[in-house]
């Protein structure tokens, strides 16, 4: 199982996780990052560093973001890749506020 984005990353981007990422397996769009499964080791490294808890491990996702995983995969390939910390979204500070963070 990989490592999965979920939705509280959409309106965010803020990427800090691709700072620590070994691999670069994390692709962008307008809204929010995805991580390319066939690319991610699973090492976890970027779940600490979202500021919204958007990543989840495979195995510990909850119920109602499962289709996240699908999502990821059919998404990141199609995408260019994020290896470098990008300026948040416009509005991200407000997303981070309006999640509880
Ligand atoms: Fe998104 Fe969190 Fe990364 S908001 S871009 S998953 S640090």
């Amino acid at each position: 199982m990989t490592t999965i984005v979920t939705d509280n990353c959409q309106r965010c981007r803020f990427t800090d996780c691709v700072t620590v990422c070994p691999v670069a397996c994390f692709h962008y769009d307008d809204e929010m990052l995805y991580i390319d499964p066939d690319v991610c080791i699973d090492c976890s490294a970027c779940i600490p560093e979202c500021p919204v808890q958007a990543i989840y491990e495979g195995d510990d996702i909850p119920a109602d973001k499962e289709h996240w995983i699908t999502i990821n995969a059919e998404r990141a390939p199609t995408l260019p890749v994020c290896d470098e910390k990008m300026d948040p979204l416009p509005g991200a500070e407000e997303r981070k506020t309006e999640l509880g963070f």
